[in-house]
């Protein structure tokens, strides 16, 4: 019980060395692309959102995107005023059924959201094509991947969105921004100034957080159920501001710290992995082995993969479900896009590929905590399981 590896979770630094600003430590890694700050990840995709609809003015906007995805996805297409319409995923891929995207194209698409669902890469150029035929922009949600030092093509759309919030792979516990090679109209929000009192809070929160993000401690956050941690639930986008200063200026040190670490951990648990069964995504979805992952994720039959969580979990080796299901069964949706009553079957009939997808997911812990006899203790686990 008092050793809980926390499911994602990179420590944030606090203090700022770097000569480089923000926007030119992201031009260095990301050429071509103009950095847009805003308050969250969240925001930062709803400026995007925005920008497309700009972009190709029609009466009823709409935003395809997964049909298994953060919710956060659907707050920012609301947000900025078009509906939100779900595509399946590929059958037991991390990806957008092309099929069903075409099909779904039309003339009131005005963007389509590209996630990089864990840090595997989207195939964003097959789906440009497919949305550059009618016009639509694509954007590449990246809010759960960020390139190691080194990897200069890992954004590939004209659009990318990233997130600074709590578990993600560059944390500073909230902001966000916009990559873009073609900023017409996307609302601009200037860089908020920050108090000294402001300051000393961010500052408590981070070094609080990082010691609570330590295996030896991370049971408490567990044991504190009104903090909802790793709940999934919908939460409306209430207003578009930019990224406060203090994140601002310790966003390049941050990068930097995350571009520090490899990716042996994950190279060893799909080493140590080997049941049959079981579906490693990175590899089918042929990621390079050095590319860093939010998460490793695995497909394993329902059922089974239950007892592989509670097997994991008491042992406090960090793995997590991620999204319990799929978006129209997520609670707190508004009523047009939840589930109604009597309708679950039909709906779900719509997504095979997601619903299988949700029921299958097993992620496991892919932060630089993990100690090498923790993934040879979740391989053990997996393989008799
Ligand atoms: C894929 C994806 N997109 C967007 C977001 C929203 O980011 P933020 O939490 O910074 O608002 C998240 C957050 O979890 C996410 O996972």
């Amino acid at each position: 019980m008092f050793y809980q590896l926390p499911p994602v979770g990179n420590p944030v630094k606090t203090t700022s060395h770097s000569e480089q600003s923000a926007e030119a430590c992201l031009q260095s890694i990301a050429a071509g692309y103009q950095p847009f700050f805003y308050q969250s990840g969240t925001a930062a995709l709803a400026a995007a959102v925005i920008a497309a609809m700009a972009q190709r003015p029609c009466e009823q906007p709409e935003v395809l995107l997964p049909a298994y995805a953060c919710p956060d996805l659907i707050s920012a297409v609301l947000y900025a005023g078009a509906t939100p319409v779900l595509v399946d995923l590929e059958a037991e891929r991390p990806w957008m059924s092309l099929t069903q995207l075409q099909r779904k194209l039309g003339e009131q698409t005005v963007a389509v959201i590209a996630v990089n669902l864990f840090g595997i890469a989207e195939r964003i150029e097959a789906i440009q094509q497919l949305a550059h035929s009618v016009g639509a922009t694509v954007l590449e949600d990246s809010a759960q991947g960020f390139p190691q030092a080194g990897e200069h093509d890992y954004w590939r759309a004209d659009t990318v969105v990233v997130s600074f919030g709590r578990g993600k792979p560059v944390s500073l516990l909230g902001g966000g921004a916009v990559l873009s090679r073609q900023p017409d109209g996307l609302p601009r929000r200037a860089i908020t100034p920050v108090t000294a009192m402001q300051r000393a809070s961010t500052r408590f929160k981070a070094g609080l957080y990082n010691h609570l993000i330590h295996p030896r401690l991370y049971w408490m956050l567990l044991a504190m159920p009104f903090l909802h941690l790793g709940e999934t639930r919908f939460n409306p986008l209430t207003s578009l501001a930019g990224m406060d200063a203090m994140r601002h200026a310790l966003l390049p040190d941050n990068i930097e710290n995350y571009q520090r670490a490899g990716a042996e951990g994950q190279q060893q648990l799909d080493e140590a992995i080997k049941a049959d069964g079981v579906l490693k995504l990175a590899p089918a979805c042929n990621t390079p082995a050095t590319r860093r992952l939010l998460r490793y994720p695995l497909l394993v039959e329902p059922g089974r993969r239950e007892r592989i969580l509670a097997r994991l979990n008491a042992a406090g080796l960090g793995a997590s479900v991620l999204y319990p299901a799929i978006l129209p069964e997520i609670d707190g949706l508004p009523d047009s896009l939840a589930m109604r009553q009597g309708a679950r079957e039909a709906i779900r009939s719509q997504y095979p590929n997601a619903v299988d997808f949700a029921g299958r997911l097993l992620t496991l812990p892919a932060h630089s905590r993990v100690r090498p006899r923790d993934i040879a203790h979740i391989g053990q686990i997996i393989n008799h399981s």
